[in-house]
């Protein structure tokens, strides 16, 4: 029984990883090939030659225009997977073709649909706009986890957990003393998940960044679309301060703190991660800051998580948890994400492409 969901889409790289050059990643199991073609659009596709499974992503493999060319006896494949020549003959088998994947590129990310092709529904991929709109500053990144998907998603969805695994950073007393709601909106299968702080230490994550002193306001809302991206409302305000009746918020600091959840394997996850910002637009030095701090932020979520699946592997006939009141949100994800394959596992269908 896999624990990856099928007939989902997911955050596969960012728009920037794929150009000319031949770009590979392995996605939910799947041997991944990217490229752009002359005119600027992802192509995806196998990554392995339907002769003899040489690597398409492996030199001396190449683009060709709009054709990559095998690297081992020159099988040549046109952008949609469809291969174009073969040597030594004219005709071209029939059944030449590499399995290609339904490809969206937006809000900075590229994504791939992992599944049966033909329920790939470009409506259903989840948005996260800031990262690609202006009056929005974004950095971001990418760490690779050894631990199954589930764990990070456990770990995003209880965020109480910065104040022991993040202090200094990220972390204050406040965040594990001040309880959480859940909501699940079933029908859009997203999960909420809010904590806000009314009067709280501001933890150098945010002193520095926003050059607030002294406490502040703190709100803390999630929003997760299983199985793969991660959303954080992240406020920021001199205590005291509310939005305007309007909606507008102008006292207060925006960060929307992004996570693409991406199975690599069933035990490694593709660990995506950007943070946009709506103040110190154009300032680098606040960029490096939060780039450098949010990354070694993710590294320690690391450093656990990977410790967390090799116990969690070696306990061979499954293991007890024990879950209290913080965890109502990672629970509720799970319930989703269990529905999702459930659907998704009854719907699947072999891609024989
Ligand atoms: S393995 Fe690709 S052409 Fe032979
Ligand atoms: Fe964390």
């Amino acid at each position: 029984m896999t624990s990856i969901v099928a007939n989902q889409w997911y955050v596969a790289a960012y728009g920037r990883e794929v150009g000319r050059e031949l770009f590979s990643r392995t996605i939910c199991g799947e041997s991944i090939l990217f490229w752009r073609t002359e005119a600027g659009e992802v192509t995806a596709m196998s990554d392995r030659c339907v002769h003899r499974r040489f690597p398409l992503s492996q030199a001396p493999s190449h683009l060709d225009g709009d054709t990559v060319v095998c690297g081992y006896h020159g099988f040549t494949y046109g952008s949609d997977g469809v291969c174009v020549a073969v040597p030594g003959q004219t005709r071209v088998p029939r059944t030449a073709r590499l399995k290609a994947y339904p490809v969206v590129e937006q809000d900075s990310f590229v994504w791939v649909f992992i599944g049966d092709p033909d329920r790939a529904d470009t409506t259903q991929i989840p948005r996260a706009p800031w990262l690609a709109q202006d009056g929005w500053t974004t950095v971001s990144g990418m760490e690779p986890l050894a631990a199954r998907a589930s764990l990070l998603v456990d770990n995003l969805m209880d965020l109480s957990h910065e104040t022991y695994l993040h202090g200094g950073y990220i972390g204050t007393p406040e965040v594990a003393e001040t309880p959480i709601t859940t909501e699940v909106d079933e029908d859009a299968g997203i999960v909420y998940v809010s904590r806000h702080m009314d009067d709280a230490e501001c933890p150098p994550f945010y002193a520095t960044s926003t050059g607030l002193t002294g406490r502040i306001a703190r709100w803390q809302d999630i929003e997760f679309t299983p199985p793969c991206l991660y959303k954080l409302h992240s406020r920021i305000a001199p205590v005291g301060s509310v939005p305007a009746a309007d909606g507008t918020d102008p006292d207060a600091f925006h960060v929307e703190v992004v996570y693409a959840i991406t199975p690599e394997t069933e035990n490694s996850t593709h660990d995506f991660w950007a943070v946009a910002r709506d103040f110190a637009l154009d300032d680098a030095e606040v960029s490096a800051f939060l780039h450098e701090n949010n990354r070694t932020v993710v590294l320690q979520d690391v450093v656990a998580l990977d410790v967390l699946e090799s116990v969690i592997a070696g306990e061979a006939d499954g293991y007890q948890e024990l879950s209290i009141n913080i965890d109502t949100g990672g629970l509720a994800a799970r319930r989703l994400i269990n529905r999702m394959a459930g659907e998704g596992a009854e719907a699947r269908v072999p891609a024989a492409r």
